[in-house]
């Protein structure tokens, strides 16, 4: 199916549904208008949800005039998280209505501002509040109320990055278990976008870091990789059921947290590990398995098995934008100081987008892929 196709499609559904149908408010596109329109924007969209490379098209799409209250962003860099894409084989907690524009998460630059808009100016660097807006496309008109600023004296990766993995790991360093310099943490995934933003973070803060991640023949190559971003111990898999994991905790405390990004096996190992009374943090479920609970983990170490996810932080403090604003300052002072690095990133074209979410989709791939405008 062309361009041109696609776009007939976007605009005959568009019609039914005159305001582009998501849960916050987003682009809406309005047969009348007394303002003349804001332009076209490039979009990679989809009308139906399936396999991301079989229903992922590049599309015009016609922009709504500027509303009093909302800004016109150009989007300059975009990430395809794995979220991303569940969302599009539509298995995600939450679906924006179709057809939509893929992408949770970006930065872009406000262009145009609506008379009453006070929270956002021209020029000014803003990534999205929510999930579901759809940052995968070159010019969209957002309400000002779902965009948060950035500083832009950090680097543009960093802030395309920004908003989802950093600011989950260092909710899951913070909100769960008192972490004191000396502590430990276990993760698995520890080569994920999540992963390397706990490793530095962690490191930030004078806290070890045991990271689990899947072998493979590059190891090595990883291992120096995550060490030289503050990463204490890298290990296998296969390891966490070896005695050499008893000769590990001779030189460090158990740890008081582990950060499940996989599921199944992994995360049953990860909870063997913990110390008594500590606590398993699940965010990500990469296996695809379900997690197994040892007994003994519960009777005898009274272990807490808990769950995060972001966008419902998000949306909990959305109305206390201190708290944001706070964790998002805190994370650019470490941008700022050299501590905190974006994911090793591959930057693609918009235009190559059907090599960005096959590279997205492949194991062992240990690279962010990065749509730029
Ligand atoms: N709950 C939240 O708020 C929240 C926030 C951010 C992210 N997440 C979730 O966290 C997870 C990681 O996201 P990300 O953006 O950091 O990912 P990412 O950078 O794309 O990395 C994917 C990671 O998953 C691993 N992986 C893939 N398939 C796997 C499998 N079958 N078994 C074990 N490991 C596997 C990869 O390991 P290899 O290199 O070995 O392939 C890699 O470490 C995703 O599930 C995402 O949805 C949740």
């Amino acid at each position: 199916m062309g361009v041109l196709r696609v776009v007939q499609i976007v605009s005959r559904v568009l019609v039914a549904h005159p305001v582009w149908s998501r849960p916050a408010p987003c682009v809406s596109y309005r047969s009348f208008s007394a303002k003349p329109l804001a332009g076209e924007s490039t979009a990679l969209v989809y009308t139906t949800h399936g396999e991301p490379s079989q229903v992922i098209k590049l599309g015009t799409l016609q922009l709504p005039s500027l509303g009093d209250k909302s800004a016109l962003v150009k989007m300059l860099a975009a990430p395809i998280n794995p979220s991303d894409i569940n969302m599009i084989q539509g298995t995600y907690a939450i679906l924006p209505d179709l057809p939509a524009v893929g992408g949770n998460e970006g930065v872009g630059q406000v262009i145009e501002v609506g008379s009453k808009v006070k929270t956002v100016k021209v020029g000014d660097w803003v990534i999205p509040r929510d999930a579901g807006l759809g940052t995968w496309q070159t010019l969209v008109v957002l309400s000002a109320d779902d965009l948060v600023t950035l500083p832009s004296d950090i680097p543009l990766l960093s802030a395309a990055t920004l908003g989802v993995n950093p600011c989950t790991a260092l909710r899951m360093l913070s909100d769960f278990e008192e972490l004191k310099p000396g502590d430990t943490v276990i993760q698995n995934a520890a080569n994920s976008g999540v992963g390397q933003a706990v490793i530095q973070i962690a490191a930030a803060k004078g806290v070890h870091t045991i990271n689990v991640v899947r072998d493979r023949p590059d190891l090595s190559q990883l291992t120096d990789r995550l060490k030289v971003m503050g990463a204490t111990h890298v290990i296998k898999e296969e390891t966490l059921r070896r005695p050499e994991m008893k000769e590990l905790f001779k030189f460090y405390p158990r740890p008081k947290l582990a950060l499940n990004g996989v599921g199944g096996k992994s995360a049953t190992e990860l909870l063997r590990h913990l110390q008594s009374g500590g606590t398993m943090v699940t965010y990500g479920g990469m296996a695809k398995q379900p997690i197994t609970v040892p007994v003994s983990a519960l009777i005898f170490k009274d272990v807490k098995v808990r769950g995060f996810w972001v966008t419902q932080w998000k949306r909990n403090h959305g109305h206390n934008d201190k708290a944001l604003c706070s964790m998002l300052d805190e994370l650019c002072t470490l941008i700022r100081a050299g501590k905190l690095s974006p994911p090793a990133c591959t930057e693609v074209s918009i235009k190559d987008f059907h090599k960005a979410l096959d590279n997205a989709m492949k194991p062992y791939i240990s690279t962010k892929q990065v749509l730029v405008m």
